[in-house]
């Protein structure tokens, strides 16, 4: 792919990534938000925290399943707009639902297992956002980062475990999440029992897993 190309893509996942905050804002600007307007600004950016970390989550298995690799270079921007997505969901709890009352937000998050769950998920983000720079990578060593990079998937699963947790009865929609990144988790192993058989029969034939330039 030539260097054009990959700042054209990057240009507009930058623009799709920002195109429902913006939206968000347009409705929070018109008055358009429905009769709970702090639940649906909650709900949206919930959503799309959930939307972008599984679009970064769906990059490597889309380089194991059709063998291209030019996205890995979006993993950071998208894992970075779902951590921006994450913490704006999250200061809506703290500035709005509980006014930066933390004795009550403690409460909350001790009494309403969902929120607990919330905490640990952005939690397990924080790190890797810290972590996502090519010097974090140098500092860390390929290996150490690639397996603390692996926590992506755990944060995937706690987010859904967050979302199941409060969906209502007869939502469909977290269901259709939770089989997407069952699918995701399910091409990693098949990729990881792979290299492991393979290891097994010619360990000299099996390259490391590639770190791609974060
Ligand atoms: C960091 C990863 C997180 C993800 C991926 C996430 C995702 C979501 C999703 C998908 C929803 C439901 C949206 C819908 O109903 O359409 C939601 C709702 C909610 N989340 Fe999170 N969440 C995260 C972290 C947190 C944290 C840290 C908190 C607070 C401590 C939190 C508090 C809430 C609350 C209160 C709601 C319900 C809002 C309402 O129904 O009024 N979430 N979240």
């Amino acid at each position: 792919m030539s260097r054009r190309t990959r700042i054209t893509v990057k240009v507009l996942v930058w623009l799709a990534c920002l195109t429902p905050l913006v939206l968000l804002l347009y409705r929070v600007w018109t008055d358009d938000l429905g009769a709970n307007p702090i639940s649906t600004i909650t709900n949206t950016l919930g959503d799309w925290t959930l939307r972008l970390l599984l679009a970064a989550l769906a990059l490597t298995p889309l380089r194991l399943l059709f063998g291209i690799a030019w996205q890995m270079t979006l993993r950071r921007l998208l894992g970075l707009f779902a951590f921006a997505y994450a913490v704006l969901h999250f200061s809506v709890w703290v500035l709005v639902d509980h006014f930066f009352n933390w004795g009550q937000m403690l409460e909350d998050i001790v009494k309403r297992p969902y929120i607990t769950v919330g905490m640990l998920t952005l939690t397990t983000l924080t790190p890797l956002a810290a972590t996502s720079t090519a010097g974090a990578v140098k500092r860390l060593g390929a290996r150490r980062w690639r397996r603390l990079h692996r926590l992506a998937y755990v944060a995937g699963v706690l987010a859904i475990v967050h979302f199941l947790w409060l969906a209502k009865v007869g939502r469909r929609d977290v269901y259709v999440y939770a089989a997407v990144l069952a699918l995701l988790l399910g091409i990693r192993a098949w990729d990881a029992g792979r290299r492991a058989l393979v290891r097994r029969r010619a360990p000299e034939k099996v390259a490391p897993a590639a770190v791609s330039r974060p």
